[in-house]
């Protein structure tokens, strides 16, 4: 896409956002990375739930399980993602397992966008495997057999999302790219939807 393009877009994008665009999908998928270039271009807040249940907590997320279990760190991460949509148009990345939430994805529903980056598996192992330490879920295990595992379960939830961006092997501007052209397509067909 030329330049020129890609400012229709961001600025059709902009016009049409009124709400929270909320990234979701494995670990590794890229939802902070993206997130942070997609909210750059769009002229919007980004916001990490991860980054900021670390911050309420005053603790990283492997200490987080450590000292209180996964059961309280998806407490905490519920609760940050109810207030954080509150904060009208943004773009929010959530933690991989925050979507399997019922009470969070009514929530997404009702006042956000949610766009699932679905990724294949091999490759979100690479991009795990570049940062050992960072997830308690992958702590001493095979990662390739647990981020299996978890998609196994995972994925008819996130078929879910109002938008599925798959995404190949591509690099990080033609993958914004991508996210934002589904999402100039989802803007467009609900526009469609509400003049019929
Ligand atoms: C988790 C994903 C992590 C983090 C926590 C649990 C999951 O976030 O929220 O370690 O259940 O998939 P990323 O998806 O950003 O790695």
């Amino acid at each position: 896409m030329n330049k020129d393009k890609s400012s229709k877009l961001n600025t059709l994008l902009q016009s049409k956002l009124d709400r929270p665009v909320v990234l979701l999908g494995m670990m590794g998928a890229g939802k902070s990375r993206l997130g942070k270039k997609l909210a750059e271009q769009l002229n919007l807040p980004f916001h990490d739930a991860d980054h900021e249940i670390e911050a309420a907590a005053d603790m990283t997320i492997p200490e987080i399980f450590e000292k209180h279990g996964e059961a309280a760190f998806r407490d905490g991460e519920k609760r940050v993602i109810a207030r954080l949509l509150d904060n009208g148009p943004q773009i929010l990345a959530l933690g991989g397992g925050a979507f399997m939430n019922e009470e969070t994805r009514a929530e997404i529903h009702k006042k956000g966008i949610s766009v699932w980056l679905d990724v294949e598996l091999d490759e979100l192992v690479e991009r795990v495997n570049r940062k050992p330490g960072k997830r308690p879920l992958l702590a001493g295990v095979d990662a390739k057999a647990k981020l299996s595992e978890l998609l196994a379960e995972r994925w008819p939830v996130y078929e879910q999302a109002d938008i599925r961006a798959t995404l190949s092997r591509a690099d990080h501007s033609k993958a914004v790219k991508q996210i934002k052209q589904c999402l100039k397509d989802y803007l467009v067909a609900q526009d469609n939807q509400a003049e019929n």
